[in-house]
């Protein structure tokens, strides 16, 4: 696209804003299509040789190609409603969407998974690519060496500062950008693949029906459940969750979801009285459906999610069981989840099956008791009917506690930003074969409830009290970090703060100690859905 013919499409697109308006104020004909989306509102700028130009070559993820359609409001002026970018999204990211495969490293990115680290395939390419933005927001796009290039030169055009900070003024930012960069960028990641002509062309299977589903809340805990997704068409399904936490709480929910590009899973729903979004992968087969939900305005916490059919023609399933970890010389009550359950259950030599209470289709009660001298680690709960394997663990006493994340980052809020808490988790251990705590063979148990707090992590954290001022650790393990500042009290030091993160976990008469590391940092100001 020629920028001297930038002036002239920009009054072209005036005139086009014109009609518009004089269409939606008489009678609206038949609902509007992504064509149309892109022909009143793309074209005026876009449309050169009978090509949508910059557009047309381009693959990207659902939430790619929003962002490109915010720039293009921001910095384009480009009038456009909400309803018509929703339109759009679902029509460019169908037509030029990613692969499973393409999205597959990626998709924590999507998921907005917090203390996320960034996947970068080379050094050289994270220094050029990857300090303002993650690599995941390159990767997550599908271009020819010609559009890399455009990139390249937008980003010198809108940024240019890109060549004087550091990362760049240290060497020829542009000529290794343009002559190193993108051929190396076209090659990882070209527009052109069989394998996306490939799945366009496939028929693919609908999420619709009763689903099983399961997965791990941090600070909450385990959860089990099931969710009903009715079709509403183009995509589109209306969807229902029941959860069961493994603390006994009852959730239930609805919403609304679409499938992007035969595969992409995005929902909005309440559960509870939370507003939740959801990022799904929904597998090739239709049997699997897996991702991540989290909070509609604080994305940071959320919970893994993991389905399989519950029709009545789907397979036996086990998906999960709780509570996992089971000590020694304890009677205890297993809750077990899944589809088609059985009767008959084995969880292996020293434990002994004392009664099996069915619930439900999708719920049983098992009480075992388990001698004083089962072995302890790792084993599966198998059913008779050969259906599923997941694992309990079982332990005499805890070897070594560790915290999840080791690292953990949180945000002040303040102004027009909420903060960004951190969530910490405690995890049980046995020492594993080499009797030594903190090593690979270690045995990960499973998740145990802690007492929680906090401390400055070194001498200047101590200095400026760093503790006082950043934020309070509750007892679930969630850091809330404070307000921003200035605050006088420090000097007009922002509230940032350095911490340590204690753990302490008691079982029987021993307790055990593990700790983390907090960053907490200043606010994030824009939040757009890939960083
Ligand atoms: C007022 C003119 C104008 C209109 C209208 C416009 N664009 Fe753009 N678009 C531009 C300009 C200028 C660029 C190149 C600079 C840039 O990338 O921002 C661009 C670049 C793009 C790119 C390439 C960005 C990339 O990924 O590198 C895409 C894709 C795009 N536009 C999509 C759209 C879509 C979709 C619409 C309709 C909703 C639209 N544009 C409407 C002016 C416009
Ligand atoms: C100086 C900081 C900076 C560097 C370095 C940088 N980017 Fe960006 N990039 C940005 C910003 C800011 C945006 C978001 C622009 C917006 O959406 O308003 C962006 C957006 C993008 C997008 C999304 C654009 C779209 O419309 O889809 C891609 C892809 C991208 N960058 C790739 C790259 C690549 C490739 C490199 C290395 C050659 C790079 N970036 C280096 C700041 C940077």
């Amino acid at each position: 696209m020629i920028l001297n013919g930038y002036g002239a499409r920009l009054l072209k697109r005036g005139m086009t804003t014109i009609t518009g308006l004089l269409l939606a104020g008489g009678v609206l004909a038949a609902p509007i299509s992504g064509l149309d989306v892109l022909k009143n509102r793309c074209a005026s700028c876009h449309m050169e040789k009978g090509k949508l130009q910059r557009i047309s070559d381009l693959r990207k993820t659902p939430e790619g190609w929003d962002m490109t359609i915010a720039r293009m409001q921001v910095w384009h002026k480009v009038e456009i409603s909400k309803e018509e970018r929703r339109i759009l999204v679902k029509y460019l990211a169908d037509k030029q969407g990613l692969t499973p495969a393409e999205a597959a490293p990626y998709r924590s990115l999507v998921e907005r998974r917090p203390n996320l680290q960034d996947v970068i395939p080379k050094e050289a390419l994270g220094q050029m690519c990857a300090r303002c933005h993650s690599f995941g927001r390159v990767a997550l796009q599908r271009r020819g060496a010609e559009e890399w290039k455009k990139l390249v030169h937008t980003h010198l055009g809108q940024f240019p500062s890109i060549e004087y900070s550091a990362l760049g003024r240290d060497r020829n930012w542009k000529d290794i950008a343009l002559n190193e960069v993108v051929p190396e960028l076209a090659k990882l990641y070209p527009a052109s693949t069989a394998s996306w002509n490939n799945w366009q062309g496939k028929k693919h299977v609908p999420p619709t029906g009763s689903w099983q589903i399961s997965g791990h809340r941090p600070g909450w805990g385990d959860y089990a459940g099931s969710m009903q997704v009715n079709p509403l068409g183009k995509d589109r399904y209306d969807v229902s969750y029941k959860l069961i936490y493994s603390a006994g709480n009852h959730v239930s929910g609805h919403g609304q979801s679409i499938i992007y590009s035969g595969y992409e899973w995005r929902g909005d729903a309440t559960l509870g009285n939370q507003k939740v979004r959801s990022v799904f992968a929904l597998s090739e087969d239709g049997k699997k459906l897996s991702g991540r939900w989290f909070l509609r305005e604080s994305d940071e916490i959320g919970a893994t999610f993991e389905a399989v059919p519950a029709g009545n023609a789907s397979e036996p399933a086990i998906v999960t069981v709780f509570p996992s970890l089971l000590k020694t010389g304890s009677e205890v009550h297993l809750s077990v989840h899944g589809v088609q359950l059985g009767k008959d259950y084995d969880l292996g030599p020293g434990i002994k099956i004392i009664s099996v209470k069915k619930i439900n289709e999708n719920e049983v009660e098992l009480t075992v008791n388990v001698a004083d001298d089962a072995a302890v680690g790792l084993r599966s709960l198998r059913s008779k009917g050969g259906a599923g394997d997941v694992k309990v663990a079982v332990y005499r006493q805890f070897d070594s506690i560790r915290i999840e994340p080791e690292f953990g980052v949180a945000r002040l809020g303040g102004g027009t930003n909420s903060g960004m808490s951190s969530q910490f988790e405690a995890v049980a251990y046995l020492n594993g074969p080499d009797g030594l705590a903190g090593n690979a063979d270690d045995i990960r148990l499973g998740y145990v409830s802690a007492n929680w707090s906090v401390d400055n992590f070194d001498e200047s954290a101590k200095a400026a009290n760093d503790v006082g001022f950043a934020g309070v650790m509750d007892e679930n393990g969630l850091f809330i970090p404070a307000l921003a500042g200035p605050n006088p009290a420090r000097k007009n030091f922002n509230n940032v703060g350095n911490l340590s993160v204690m753990a302490k976990v008691a079982d029987g008469a021993r307790t055990s100690e593990a700790k983390a590391h907090l960053i907490v940092t200043v606010q994030r100001w824009n939040t757009p859905p890939l960083r």
